[in-house]
């Protein structure tokens, strides 16, 4: 298949993208930043300098993939509360953020298959048990820091669930900010 990751360069898609080649698919990998895309070359795949909040160009790298993968967030220092507040609002805001441009660019791509990472854990609201499922219900007041981030992932799985073939993974691991090499998905 020819895969597109969104956020190819982050923790998460450094790892997703050699295992993706390794499967035989061929990978577009995007990122931000032109220092970056060498490393996705070096991993063989095919590397797209875009920022997601250029929703033009963004149309244009999803034209001929299928699936994307969106492994894309701007919350960096989450264990800093203002620093996890503040990334969530600038790039993750429902209203004109770059997860939104993806999900425009892969409906008008017509792209069958759309997979989104998630978060499990806090956001769940605390009553019942420590195991959780999809029909668990979400906090619906988390503290101050976290109400950016649990609206755009409210808003993420509900947009994501509307196209056609969808996948939202939830990821249960330490924060980006750990660069954790071994993670779990749920
Ligand atoms: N890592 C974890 O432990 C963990 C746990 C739970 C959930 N998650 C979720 O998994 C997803 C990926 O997390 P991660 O840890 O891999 O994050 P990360 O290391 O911070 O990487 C995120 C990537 O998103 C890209 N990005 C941000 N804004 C962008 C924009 N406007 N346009 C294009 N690219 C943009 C950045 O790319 P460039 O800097 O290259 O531009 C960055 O490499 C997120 O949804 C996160 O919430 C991760």
């Amino acid at each position: 298949m020819r895969v597109m990751v969104a956020g190819a360069a982050g923790a998460i898609g450094t790892r997703l993208v050699p295992l993706l080649v390794a499967a035989g698919h061929t990978v577009t990998g995007l990122t931000r930043s032109a220092s970056k895309t060498e490393a996705l070359m070096r991993a063989d795949a095919v590397a797209v300098a875009v920022d997601a909040l250029d929703a033009a160009t963004l149309r244009k790298a999803a034209l001929d993939v299928r699936p994307i993968v969106h492994e894309m967030t701007a919350i960096s220092g989450a264990s800093d509360s203002h620093a996890f507040r503040s990334g969530v609002h600038r790039d993750q805001s429902p209203a004109d953020g770059g997860p939104d441009n993806l999900l425009a660019a892969a409906r008008e791509a017509q792209t069958r298959r759309f997979i989104a990472q998630s978060f499990c854990g806090w956001p769940y609201v605390r009553t019942g048990g420590p195991a959780k499922t999809e029909e668990d219900p979400l906090d619906p007041s988390p503290a101050r820091e976290f109400r950016n981030t649990l609206e755009a992932i409210r808003h993420l799985e509900s947009a994501v669930a509307g196209l056609p073939r969808s996948t939202v993974s939830s990821c249960a691991t330490a924060p980006s900010t750990d660069r954790a090499p071994d993670f779990s998905t749920a």
